[in-house]
């Protein structure tokens, strides 16, 4: 069968469990070969053989993308073991939520760190590799809490509200060297992140959704996709909206 992401070579972070797995999954059921990044060394396994029983070829980096030379090593990394660099997909992320009055500095950093400047670390080195190949896709899965704002995630609403800046700059710096680069902007997806949270709160979250329901990691995983290829070639600097209508 011949898949729209035939003869390319993506690289997810958080690709360990989640959105981050089911897009990985999405990428190589339509022919990219697939490098995986995470923490969760283990976990990644799992993603690994996921890849590899759609056929396709997977390689797998234990680092934290929000170190510099853990970064640059993944993406050369990626080039040695799977030839190149096509789809960059930066995934990973964390929430630390509280008020903003009891929120320590610390708190505020990591989710910084992981999701705002792990994105840009891997934006820069991965745009090098692009530049030189001349082409290239770039897809930022930030939040529609970046959008509106979320009381007790100041810090997660402003990382994400940096990913969707960072999107659109690096699109304008990019476009010109034929590499695209949008944002994913997710609702409410059952993930392990949203797991933890009170039943009353996603009573109220399910509530909000005109759809009715919430969202799951295919449906983010899609979404990506279609940012991924050529069906999407007129399109950067884009936020495409994942949330059921929560957020219009
Ligand atoms: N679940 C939702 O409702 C939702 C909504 C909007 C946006 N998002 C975003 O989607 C992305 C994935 O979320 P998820 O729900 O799948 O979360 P998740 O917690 O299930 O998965 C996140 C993955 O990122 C990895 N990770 C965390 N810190 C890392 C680091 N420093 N270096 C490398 N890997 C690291 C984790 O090990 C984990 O495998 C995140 O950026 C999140 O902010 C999620």
């Amino acid at each position: 069968m011949v898949g729209v992401l035939d003869g390319k070579v993506a690289l997810v972070t958080g690709a360990a469990r989640g959105i981050g797995r089911a897009i990985a999954e999405k990428l190589a059921a339509n022919g990219a070969d697939v490098a995986l990044c995470d923490l969760q060394a283990d976990w990644l396994k799992d993603t690994a053989s996921a890849v590899e029983s759609r056929g396709r070829k997977a390689a797998c980096f234990a680092a934290d993308v929000s170190q510099a030379a853990a970064v640059d090593t993944v993406v050369s990394g990626t080039n040695n073991a799977l030839g190149r660099l096509d789809i960059l997909v930066n995934n990973a992320g964390i929430t630390r939520d509280t008020f903003l009055l009891r929120m320590s500095e610390q708190d505020w950093d990591a989710v910084i760190d992981i999701n705002l400047k792990g994105t840009f670390l891997f934006t820069k080195a991965a745009s090098k590799l692009m530049i030189r190949q001349k082409n290239g896709v770039i897809v930022n899965i930030a939040s529609i809490i970046g959008l509106i704002g979320n009381a007790g995630q100041s810090n997660y609403a402003a990382s994400k509200a940096g990913v969707i800046a960072l999107t659109k700059s690096a699109a304008k710096e990019l476009a010109s060297r034929n590499i695209r680069v949008n944002a994913v902007a997710p609702g409410f997806i059952e993930t392990k992140m949203t797991e933890a949270l009170p039943e009353e709160i996603r009573r109220k979250m399910l509530e909000a959704i005109p759809a009715g329901r919430f969202g799951r990691p295919e449906d983010v995983a899609e979404a990506v996709l279609f940012l991924s290829s050529d069906a999407s070639s007129y399109m950067t600097g884009q936020v495409l909206n994942v949330s059921g209508g929560m957020v219009m």
